[in-house]
């Protein structure tokens, strides 16, 4: 089979999502709106089982930590405390020739990206000249030209992070020029300055809205604040003592500068966080173990060669620690979920502005103080992205005639798969419909089923594997007699034939969220 290079995987992806119902364009018969997707017939299963994988191995398996389903519009002094209002910005920059926007940062990272990749070429050249007596490490601390690249970006990282921690917009346009970055579009050189853009959407509330600045209400730009102002109810409610959590799952909206990748950076996503309250002091401790446990999550479904962490070096205004667990997406590894330690500066800067105490009377040392937090946030959508780029595969299979088939496969964790059975009588007559559909209407009860008896068994077969369902069962004559089906396993595909009364439990074995929180 050909290799298929990184921008064609990921438009196979896309194709396939919408083709099989899992995304469509949002607004798509309006010629869709940019960078907002509907989540697709396959797609909303899919994103359930995900949040209900993350709510369980959080809320329900933790007992110091507790849920929460914040309003999304919120106080606008909120976003004010928090900081959003003055410094939830991005660097932006326009091209004054293609008249196309940037984030001036981005701009700068994949400029750094591609030298890293021609030192990365290097290596590979290296490989295949040298074979097995190849020393990587070797060659990248003494190959001279790897050197120069390394050297080259390191340099740029280093006035980069300058810039960003200092604020300095020229030095970053500067930075622009200086390494001759043009625009990707048109290859121009011609930038405006770089300016800074909130990303918060604002929006006028209510009837009697004016247009003074304080009436000015914005959708959350991330679920995290919905939990810091609700930190004391609902520790107060449920007795908590420290450390304990409280995780909550919804929608947060940016109007990012550029929003593009599918859906990997949208205008409008989904957030599953977490913060977790705890001593002030033992927050270092809490980050690791909540690193730690974060990976272990991502491993239970992805191959760990996937995954990565990444250190911040530019902290946000709150943090005092930050690592982002990536992902390796068709585009390259990118941020999944971020981990930061955001010392007291939320529930402080709440309480200042507030005037209300949001402090927390710890009986073992006798005394109240603002909690430390650290806080785990990740992408609901970019966990579906991920699942599927690990998913969805081009396989080569032996077909009936003794020779090979390519199939399209969608190899979800059975957990995370939208459907779980299909049941399939083998013709359309016979006495087999009705059997089968007596088999399905039994397995509903325990899971999400598809009854299909439309075209030939293997187009069937094709249809499911596409879908990502693990487990046909089909029934032919022989069940008639002996009461038995035939059980087919979407990744190894074998047949096996099995009584139809063992079918739910052998099923449903396999489909227990136990499975993959034992592996965490
Ligand atoms: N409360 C902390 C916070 O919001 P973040 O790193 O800005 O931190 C957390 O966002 C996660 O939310 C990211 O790791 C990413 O998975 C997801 N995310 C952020 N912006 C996104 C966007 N525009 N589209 C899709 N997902 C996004």
């Amino acid at each position: 089979m050909a290799t298929q290079t990184q921008a064609e995987t990921f438009k196979k992806l896309v194709s396939h999502c919408k083709e099989y119902g899992y995304i469509f364009q949002s607004s798509e018969i309006y010629d869709g709106l940019s960078a907002s997707y509907d989540y697709g017939p396959y797609g909303v299963l899919l994103k359930n089982n995900i949040k209900e994988y993350w709510w369980k191995s959080m809320v329900q398996m933790h007992e110091n930590i507790v849920g929460l389903d914040a309003a999304i519009l919120m106080h606008p002094k909120v976003w004010k405390a928090s900081g959003h209002v003055d410094a939830f910005n991005d660097p932006m920059i326009d091209n004054k020739d293609s008249k196309k926007r940037y984030r001036a940062d981005t701009l700068i990272e994949e400029h750094m990206e591609k030298i890293l990749a021609k030192a990365d070429k290097e290596v590979k050249k290296a490989k295949k000249r040298f074979g097995d007596s190849f020393d990587e490490k070797m060659f990248r601390e003494t190959n001279p030209r790897v050197q120069k690249y390394v050297g080259q970006a390191a340099a740029i990282n280093d006035r980069f992070n300058a810039a960003m921690n200092a604020g300095d917009l020229a030095a970053m346009k500067q930075l622009i020029e200086d390494e001759g970055i043009v625009c990707p579009d048109s290859g121009s050189r011609n930038w405006t300055d770089v300016r800074q853009f909130n990303l918060m959407f604002g929006m006028q509330f209510g009837a009697l809205a004016s247009d003074a600045e304080d009436s000015t209400v914005y959708l959350r730009p991330e679920t995290a604040q919905g939990i810091f102002v609700n930190f004391l109810n609902g520790q107060k409610t449920t007795r908590q003592k420290l450390p304990f959590g409280i995780a909550q799952i919804g929608k947060a909206f940016r109007n990012e500068i550029v929003a593009r990748q599918f859906i990997f950076r949208m205008r409008e996503f989904e957030q599953m966080e977490m913060q977790f309250f705890v001593r002030p002091g033992e927050e270092m401790k809490w980050y690791d173990y909540w690193k730690n446990k974060r990976m272990q999550w991502h491993e239970a479904i992805h191959p760990s060669s996937k995954l990565r962490f990444h250190d911040h070096e530019k902290l946000a205004h709150y943090a005092n620690a930050a690592v982002d667990v990536e992902f390796e997406f068709p585009f390259g590894f990118r941020e999944l979920e971020g981990i930061h330690s955001r010392t007291d500066f939320d529930l402080t800067e709440h309480q200042k502005l507030s005037g209300k105490k949001l402090q927390y009377f710890d009986p073992e040392l006798k005394e109240s103080y603002v909690p430390y937090v650290v806080e785990t946030s990740i992408g609901l959508d970019r966990m579906f992205l991920a699942a599927l780029t690990n998913a969805l595969q081009d396989e080569e299979v032996p077909n009936a005639k003794g020779g090979m088939d390519t199939r399209v496969v969608m190899k979800l964790h059975p957990v995370l798969a939208p459907i779980k059975v299909a049941v399939l009588p083998l013709v359309k007559k016979g006495g087999l419909p009705e059997v089968a559909r007596k088999i399905f209407n039994s397995l509903k009860m325990v899971a999400h089923c598809q009854y299909d008896e439309k075209d030939a068994i293997g187009r069937r077969y094709r249809r499911q594997d596409a879908i990502g369902t693990p487990f046909c069962v089909t029934v032919d004559f022989d069940t008639l007699d002996d009461n038995c089906v035939t059980l087919r396993d979407r990744d190894t595909l074998e047949q096996v034939r099995i009584p139809i009364a063992e079918l739910e439990a052998k099923i449903t074995a396999k489909l227990s969220f136990t499975h993959l929180m034992a592996e965490e």
